[in-house]
């Protein structure tokens, strides 16, 4: 069980809020242990049609928790990690995202599979991996070229740069972005509307919209093999130590 992460349940809307603001909502394993439990719960659960997933004040999530990178690398057995984002791609109920401020990594890449996304006019996403010598996840080498083609989806992987949440509406990640103070009810209004339709409708239509999920999983499983070579790699150190050192890694070494 975590702190950082609020889970409660009203009115058919599960609620998954982010919050270890101190660490910019980075995501450590017991973190991502709780948001799968969730995810999966509610499948048999008939209270919860929706889920909500998002973060508190300034950041959405600063994605992995980059100690947690390099303590984890070399575990052999299945993670939460791993059991959250296989959630992200079987869950049959609905899931939106509202996106309120940093949403880097894992806080962008779990947005494509989420059935509705919400941003704040102030969130910036970004895709850093290969800026830590890590390779893309979460099956987002397959989802961006899909949603927006190779040159948008290879700017925002190879270059790994910040975005804003007007690019990220331009470019198909996001579906509206609002005012910051009218984001959860936005959210909520939707995840209402949702909750309010034939439950079982709302399940086979987004399993008809998702049709290819075997096949995203696949590439998932694909990417996360190499993910996790990498993760154990010396150009991969280099960069996290970099980060926690407050300096800029240095690539030169390598070739
Ligand atoms: N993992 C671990 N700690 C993180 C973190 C992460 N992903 N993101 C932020 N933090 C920590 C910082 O180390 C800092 O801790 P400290 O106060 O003990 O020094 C604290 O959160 C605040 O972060 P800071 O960098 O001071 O805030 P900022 O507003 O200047 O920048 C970010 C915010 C998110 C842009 C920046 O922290 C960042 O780039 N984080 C790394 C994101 C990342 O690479 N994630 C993995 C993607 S695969």
């Amino acid at each position: 069980m975590s702190d950082f992460v609020k889970v409660s349940v009203s009115d058919g809307i599960q609620t998954l809020k982010i919050d270890r603001t101190d660490k910019k909502n980075a995501l450590t394993q017991e973190m991502y242990a709780v948001l799968a439990d969730s995810l999966l719960a509610a499948e048999d659960n008939p209270d919860i049609r929706v889920t909500i997933i998002t973060g508190t004040a300034d950041s959405f999530t600063s994605g992995n928790d980059l100690m947690d990178f390099l303590q984890n690398a070399t575990q052999e057995e299945e993670k939460p990690v791993e059991r959250f984002l296989k959630a992200l791609v079987s869950i049959r109920k609905p899931l939106i995202g509202a996106v309120n401020g940093i949403a880097v990594g894992v806080g962008t890449t779990m947005l494509l599979h989420c059935d509705l996304v919400y941003a704040s006019e102030d969130a910036v996403f970004s895709l850093p991996f290969v800026n830590l010598a890590l390779v893309p996840e979460a099956a987002s080498s397959l989802l961006l070229p899909k949603i927006m083609g190779h040159q948008r989806a290879s700017e925002l992987l190879l270059l790994g740069d910040k975005f804003n949440a007007e690019k990220a509406h331009a470019y198909g990640i996001v579906n509206e972005v609002v005012p910051a103070g009218q984001l959860e009810t936005v959210a909520l209004n939707t995840a209402k509307a949702l909750a309010a339709k034939a439950p079982e409708a709302l399940r086979l239509s987004k399993a008809l919209l998702k049709n290819d999920s075997e096949s995203v999983m696949k590439h998932m499983y694909a990417e996360l093999e190499i993910f996790s070579t990498r993760l154990t790699s010396a150009e991969a150190r280099e960069a996290m130590q970099a980060f926690m050192e407050k300096r800029a890694p240095d690539f030169k070494k390598f070739n």
